[in-house]
């Protein structure tokens, strides 16, 4: 047997079995302190010693490109920061990019925002970062607003071996989305710059994967297992999860405290007193839509942790402060610092 493929086979074996045992409670629960224990000793070594020096350097980034937006989804947690005039406005020009990554670490750098091409150089930012060896892992979009350009350009991209991966937010079958994201009409044009993509990706035999991603809110619990029936209609493999994120106003209050600031202008959150969903709505009907997901042979949940490494990534840029916040997700993702602070506390 070649050694590769034996390497893969022990590593497909590998990952069953962390799967199943992320199955089980006890041992989340048990990997969370394990966890938590880790970074607070971190900290404390970091605090102790001044030395300035951490741990670990990162590995991935996830830079905010813009904080301009063409939507108004009402659970957005970019929240009143979307669309501000003045500060808020300004994106980090080229030059300060170029100065604030380091050149070629092999980081892999994965973008959002806000819409990332509402930002009018995203072309550049995106090749500034494939000079310095980046690659990028994630793009995140809402699809609206890509034409057969931008579409031909990014599997350019893709062809040349820096954009790996383009996940389109889909919240549920065209009437359910167009009510999430605000606006009616929205599913289509979402549809239409997704299908460009893929048709671009096919063109020119560019190794662009392209999915889906939906955030669990109560606008799309319900109907949740119909996003395989959305999948397959738009022909993706994938369907990726956020979980929702919110503060309420308590905990907006409780970090405005902690800062010291003077009002929650500069806290990025979805702030509502009351989500609609609870975790175990949440892990019912996450559950029905893995299971159809399976049946079908669609990627699913994959990439589930990433909002909450986002967030994690988010509260690390200048100015912006994220809330303590609640989760509605109960998924207990082994990538997410605040489900490992929550299970830290419940056991
Ligand atoms: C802030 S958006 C930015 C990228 C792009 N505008 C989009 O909608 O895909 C990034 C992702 O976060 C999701 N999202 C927005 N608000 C959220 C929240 N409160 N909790 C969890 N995910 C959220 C969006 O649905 C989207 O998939
Ligand atoms: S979720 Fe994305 S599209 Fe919706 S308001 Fe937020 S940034 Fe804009």
């Amino acid at each position: 047997m070649k050694r590769t493929t034996k390497m893969r086979l022990v590593r497909q074996a590998k990952e069953r079995v962390f799967a199943r045992v992320r199955g089980i409670r006890l041992a989340q629960h048990a990997y969370a302190r394990v966890r938590r224990a880790a970074y607070e000793r971190r900290v404390r070594r970091f605090v102790s010693e001044r030395t300035g020096r951490g741990d670990r350097l990162p590995v991935g980034i996830v830079y905010e490109a813009t904080m301009r937006c063409n939507l108004h989804c009402e659970f957005c947690y970019v929240g009143d920061l979307l669309n501000i005039e003045g500060e808020w406005r300004q994106e980090l020009t080229l030059d300060s990019l170029r100065r604030a990554f380091p050149d070629g670490a092999g980081l892999q750098v994965s973008l959002t925002g806000g819409e990332v091409f509402m930002r009018k150089d995203i072309m550049d930012v995106l090749e500034l970062f494939r000079e310095k060896g980046y690659s990028c892992g994630y793009l995140t979009t809402n699809g609206t607003i890509i034409d057969e350009a931008r579409a031909d350009a990014l599997a350019a991209l893709a062809r040349r071996g820096f954009l790996k991966h383009v996940s389109v937010s889909i919240d549920g079958p065209p009437e359910l989305h167009d009510r999430a994201r605000g606006l009616k009409g929205t599913f289509e044009r979402t549809a239409a710059g997704l299908r460009r993509l893929q048709e671009a990706a096919r063109r020119s035999g560019a190794p662009l994967r392209v999915s889906i991603n939906t955030t669990v809110a109560h606008e799309s619990l319900d109907e949740l297992d119909r996003m395989v029936d959305v999948a397959e209609e738009l022909g993706v493999d994938a369907i990726g999860l956020n979980h929702l994120m919110y503060s309420t106003p308590e905990e907006v209050a409780e970090t405005v405290r902690m800062i010291g600031a003077r009002d929650a202008s500069v806290i990025a959150t979805f702030v509502t007193p009351d989500p609609g969903i609870t975790p175990d709505q949440v892990r019912q009907k996450v559950s029905a839509l893995e299971a159809k997901c399976r049946t079908k042979g669609l990627r699913f949940g994959s990439f589930g942790s990433k909002s909450a490494t986002w967030r994690r990534n988010r509260s690390k840029r200048s100015g912006t402060v994220t809330s303590t916040s609640s989760c509605a997700g109960g998924c207990w993702s082994s990538g997410c610092s605040r489900c490992a602070g929550a299970a830290a506390r419940w056991s």
